[in-house]
């Protein structure tokens, strides 16, 4: 983790409303694992409103560059949409606690600009795939090569319009059901039905693994659903982090189990963002954002 400077080097407009940024930072392109974040000052160096930092996941990295994707929502992503391709912003990362390691099979569940980390699961798991298939094919264990991981992804938006990422499930050869509020695409509803049907459909088989981000009610209704499917789970949470480094304890949760009083509450920040479910008390697990 760093404070640094990262060029822009591309920003595309890629759902309305959202925007995808292409950051040139080599070290952070290297250490950057799915499930961490960027901590990013919106405004330029010469103004200082907006004041804190907003967190975005890291969703792709290529090379010396990392990419993040937002929506414009309030103050903060309104000042980071009206940044350019050649300015620098001033980040902090990568910052958080990663994904575990995905299993044989794993069930990618996202909703709204909660997909992002989803897909950088995705693409690093893909990588390790092509990494052991390379080995194999080296050590001429051709038997083996089949082994790529099973995975699917549940992606849920508002509308058509606001389904994220689609195009880089299709490339990394990952199935993608959608489902939309409006019904303007997939199912007429939210992106826990069909976590709920898949998973029912495998009633008497080992549970894949689920790994979820979106807004804190899906989050709930995930953990719900895993729970009565004895599924392993983990989500990660977003919240307002106004140091992102575990100092301020503005971003805090409750824990499911606590020895003490400081241990009732998890700090997303640095506890998380990712913590599996049974880590927390989803009856009293309540965010500044949900
Ligand atoms: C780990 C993590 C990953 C995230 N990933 C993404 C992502 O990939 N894409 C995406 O679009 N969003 C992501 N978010 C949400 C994002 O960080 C912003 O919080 C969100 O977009 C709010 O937008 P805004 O800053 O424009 O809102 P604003 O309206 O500017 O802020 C919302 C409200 O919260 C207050 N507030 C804002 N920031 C802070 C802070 N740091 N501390 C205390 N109060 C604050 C403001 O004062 C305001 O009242 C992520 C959040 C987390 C924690
Ligand atoms: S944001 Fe300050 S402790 Fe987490």
């Amino acid at each position: 983790m760093q404070q640094t400077t990262a060029l822009i080097r591309g920003r595309d407009e890629v759902a309305r409303g959202h925007y995808r940024l292409k950051l040139l930072q080599a070290d952070v392109a290297a250490a950057a694992r799915a499930g961490q974040f960027a901590h990013v000052l919106p405004r330029r160096a010469d103004v200082y409103d907006p004041m804190l930092r907003r967190a975005f996941s890291i969703l792709a990295v290529e090379g010396d560059t990392f990419d993040i994707l937002f929506r414009v929502e309030g103050r903060g992503t309104a000042e980071l949409s009206r940044r350019r391709t050649g300015e620098e912003l001033d980040i902090v990362a990568p910052l958080g606690r990663p994904f575990a390691a995905v299993p044989q099979r794993a069930v990618l569940v996202g909703g709204g600009v909660g997909v992002p980390p989803l897909a950088m699961l995705a693409a690093q798991t893909r990588r390790e795939d092509g990494r052991h298939r390379a080995e194999n094919i080296e050590q001429n264990t051709l038997r083996q090569t089949n082994s790529s991981h099973d995975l699917i992804a549940f992606v849920g938006a508002r509308s058509k319009e606001e389904l994220l990422c689609l195009e880089m499930f299709a490339d990394l050869q990952v199935a993608a059901r959608v489902a939309t509020d409006d019904g303007s695409a997939g199912l007429h509803g939210r992106v826990t039905e069909l976590l709920e049907a898949h998973l029912a459909a495998q009633a008497g088989e080992k549970h894949p693994t689920i790994y979820a981000c979106g807004p804190l009610p899906m989050l709930r209704a995930v953990a719900a659903t895993c729970a009565r499917y004895n599924a392993p789970c983990q989500v990660s949470l977003e919240e307002n982090m106004p140091c992102g480094i575990g100092v301020c304890n503005g971003c805090v949760v409750r824990a499911a189990q606590a020895g003490n009083d400081y241990e009732l509450y998890k700090r997303i920040c640095v506890d998380g963002p990712v913590m599996w479910t049974h880590e927390l008390d989803w009856q009293h697990a309540a965010t500044t954002r949900g």
